[in-house]
């Protein structure tokens, strides 16, 4: 490794870290010349499955494609009633990761933003109930930057008003509420393996879920919008496959290229999965060095509370961080800029909060008149303005961490008089 230079040695917000393994899995893919999804992803796919403890889980290209084969798995007619249709409403939050949000717009359902919290950055909870309306189908957002949100109210109003949850895991790989890992609460959980991310594939993503017809449906909408359910390279799983008599086919048309949903081709490549193979027994490892990573960060802005609002520690859950957020409160002699222009300039990466408030943004504001905005949305827009995370993934040495520390000391030194 680098010697670290301080000030000179950038201190990146995320990375890859990665060893030999990866490097050869990805030349045996190459050599066996498979390249498509294959025999990679299958051992991917059951690795993760005895990881995360869920039935059934389908890899990817994207943490984005991800929620997008989610959501779309759930307009199947197979769901009856509860199919997800146009102009049905979903419950989000203003805090988010576009792709959270977008899936929804993209099916023509219309969003219920609710505000987030300054003390978790999730989704206000409390603010939930009074948004249902008989429309309501769907609640579809984040656990911010790793921490859990409150599922315990959360799937309590879900089970009250049957709406569906798809919980956005994205950024929150191996964090757990109540002892149960996220991802196990909703009816759907989505993951990104692109390179900040607890793990990585460079790009990739999965979704999952316990539910077997939520499953079939997350393959055909994957898999080109096809009614069969062979893996690639694979035939006649079915045992029919000239058997089948669908739509207006003539009977024993080839099931392999029956359509019974408007779908898309959102598989990943043998190369990313076996990537993902290595990475995956790493990840209880990098989960612990992101945890410590950030009980140090802790220590330290916790002497700064006048300064900072920290997000607030819950004894019910245990978070893998994804980065260590703050909000610089309002009430500082210093702003978020002043700040992280300071970090940037002595080498210490910074960044904000995913969108800061998605209303804000060009391609949301002129759609505006379409969504449902409930309350002020105030937090979300200090947030955009004040807030901040520092870099935890398991790159970051104690070296870089102590170095982090001074930095952030100098600058808050010249207030401390
Ligand atoms: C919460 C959340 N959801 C979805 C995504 C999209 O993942 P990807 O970049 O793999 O498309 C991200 C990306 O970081 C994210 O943070």
């Amino acid at each position: 490794m680098n010697k670290f230079i301080h000030g000179e040695t950038y201190v990146p917000v995320s990375g890859k870290v990665f060893d030999q393994e990866e490097i050869n899995n990805a030349i045996e893919v190459a050599k066996e010349g498979w390249w498509t999804e294959g025999r990679w992803a299958k051992e991917f796919e059951r690795e993760f499955k005895k990881f995360l403890g869920i039935n059934y889980v389908s890899l990817v290209n994207s943490g984005s494609s991800a929620n997008l084969v989610a959501l779309a798995s759930l307009t199947s007619s197979v769901f009856g009633d509860r199919r997800l249709k146009p102009w049905d409403e979903f419950i989000t939050c203003s805090v988010a990761f576009p792709t959270t949000v977008n899936p929804g717009l993209q099916y023509g359902l219309k969003p219920i933003f609710i505000d987030a919290e300054l003390d978790t950055l999730n989704i206000d909870v409390d603010k939930m109930e009074k948004a249902i309306t008989k429309k309501t189908k769907l609640i579809m957002v984040a656990h911010t930057l790793g921490k859990p949100y409150n599922l315990k109210k959360i799937m309590r109003l879900a089970k009250k008003h049957n709406l569906w949850v798809i919980e956005d895991c994205c950024d929150a790989l191996g964090s757990k509420y109540d002892g149960n890992l996220v991802s196990s609460f909703g009816d759907i959980a989505t993951f990104s393996f692109y390179p900040a991310h607890q793990m990585t594939m460079g790009e990739g993503g999965a979704v999952v879920t316990n539910n077997s017809l939520i499953h079939k449906s997350i393959r055909q909408f994957r898999d080109w919008g096809r009614d069969c359910w062979c893996d690639t390279g694979k035939d006649n799983t079915c045992r029919k496959r000239f058997g089948w008599k669908l739509g207006q086919l003539p009977h024993g048309y080839d099931h392999k290229y029956i359509y019974s949903q408007i779908g898309y081709n959102l598989k990943s490549t043998d190369f990313q999965a076996a990537i993902g193979v290595a990475q995956l027994k790493k990840l209880p490892g990098f989960i612990k060095k992101r945890q410590e990573n950030y009980k140090i960060l802790y220590e330290f802005f916790r002497r700064y509370k006048k300064y900072f609002t920290l997000m607030k520690e819950d004894k019910n859950e245990e978070v893998s961080y994804f980065g260590f957020p703050l909000i610089v409160k309002p009430s500082a002699p210093f702003t978020r800029n002043e700040l992280t222009e300071y970090l940037e300039k002595n080498k210490i990466g910074t960044r904000n909060i995913f969108s800061g408030n998605l209303l804000r943004h060009p391609a949301y504001i002129n759609r505006k008149k379409s969504f449902k905005i409930v309350g002020d949305h105030k937090n979300a827009d200090l947030i955009m303005s004040n807030a901040f995370w520092l870099g935890v993934y398991p790159g970051i040495t104690d070296e870089m961490i102590n170095y982090v520390k001074k930095t952030v000391g100098q600058f808050l030194s010249q207030f401390e008089k």
